[in-house]
């Protein structure tokens, strides 16, 4: 069965044709990083302007490589929410057009499913239940999946996402757009145990994670030992380096902690790491460490299935359409869609205080 993937859900245009939500006949992402970097983060018209230009020849281009035809696919999966709505509404208004215009089943994929389901292609099938960590630029959740489409979030970002921090934290520093691969390649001559930055405490106990804390640390850190940013991420100081290595070391040691004390308690049969971040090699090997401690196999997807991409909402569509499971034309686009289903106590948990030991 063949799967026709769209994602437009920020700044990548993507689309990608897969068969039987395992195998990858094309992936086609046009990534809008550059338009966006003069702003150091993502201006939401001018994404959704350029996913407008690019959907078209983007979903040909997929098609083309895949060495298929239109009518060769049996359903379109599209990046139903949550997301940019400006971003979110063009491949959702073209999926509904090619999905009609063909009589083929559509799905409506969340954001964040479809990164649980990027680990499908290189890795063995994902052993129930599974502990997912959600690691993104707009994302940061711990997720248990007592079986496959069960979710229930287990812990959460109270403030920023850890990408979100790794992108104001490299801005800080002076450094360019996205932060998260330059933080991570000035980490590596820096040296971690420099500046000690404490990990947020949550005031209610919950395993749930906090980076806004730390980001303040960083400005206070630079403000007190006069550490001014850089002027080019080229030819990097070894102070900076430094404060990319610690920070890159507190972020890591936050949620893999916090993956590592819910698996403990939860005893799931996989680990899941995935989303942007999960690029970052230190994150793996801290994962990996974990994973040999308690004998539980983490999957990754791997580096170009971990940014955002069209092959992973393929897969995500795969699973629903084999369960029989798609949308009518009146789908819209889900700005805050959730992915949580199953019951949970912390449901409707507002934003709590949360307290920072610095
Ligand atoms: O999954 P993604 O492409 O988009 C969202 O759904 O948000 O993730 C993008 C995020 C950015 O914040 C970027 O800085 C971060 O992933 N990122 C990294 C690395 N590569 C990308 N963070 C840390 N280390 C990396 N190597
Ligand atoms: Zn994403």
């Amino acid at each position: 069965m063949l799967v026709l993937g769209i994602e437009s859900s920020c700044d990548e245009t993507a689309a990608a044709v897969v068969r039987d939500g395992g195998e990858i006949l094309s992936s086609i992402i046009a990534s809008q990083i550059e338009m966006h970097r003069p702003w150091g983060g993502v201006v939401p018209e001018l994404a959704s302007r350029e996913h407008l230009e690019k959907i078209d020849p983007i979903v040909r281009e997929s098609l083309t490589k895949a060495g298929v035809e239109l009518g060769d696919i049996d359903a379109v999966a599209v990046t139903q929410g949550p997301g940019l709505i400006g971003s979110l509404l063009v491949g959702v208004c073209y999926a509904k057009s090619l999905a009609y215009g063909l009589g083929k089943p559509l799905i409506g994929v969340n954001h964040i499913e479809g990164h649980v389901y990027s680990v499908a292609f290189e890795n063995p099938p994902v052993t129930y239940p599974a502990l997912a960590l959600i690691v993104s630029g707009g994302h940061t959740n711990i997720f248990h999946v007592p079986e496959p489409g069960q979710y229930k979030v287990v812990s959460r970002t109270r403030d920023d996402a850890a990408g979100e921090a790794f992108d104001k934290v490299a801005k800080m520093l002076g450094l360019g757009y996205p932060g998260g691969p330059i933080i991570e390649r000035l980490a590596q001559n820096g040296d971690p145990t420099k500046m000690k930055f404490s990990l947020a405490k949550i005031s209610d106990g919950r395993p749930d994670l906090s980076f806004s804390g730390l980001k303040t640390a960083v400005a206070k850190y630079m403000r007190e030992s006069c550490v001014s940013p850089q002027a080019t991420d080229e030819d990097p100081r070894q102070d900076i380096m430094d404060l990319a290595a610690s920070f890159q070391a507190t972020v890591i040691r936050s949620l893999v902690g916090t993956l590592e004390k819910i698996a403990v308690e939860l005893r799931p049969k996989t680990l899941i790491v995935a989303g942007g971040v999960a690029c970052n090699l230190a994150l793996r090997e801290a994962a990996e460490t974990t994973s040999a401690k308690l004998s539980i196999p983490v999957y990754f997807p791997s580096k170009h299935l971990s940014t955002d991409n069209a092959a992973m909402i393929a897969a995500a569509g795969y699973y629903h359409l084999s369960k029989g499971e798609s949308v009518d034309l009146g789908m819209t686009a889900d700005v805050t869609m959730r992915l949580q289903n199953l019951e949970n106590e912390d449901a409707e948990l507002k934003r709590k205080k949360v307290k920072y030991r610095l």
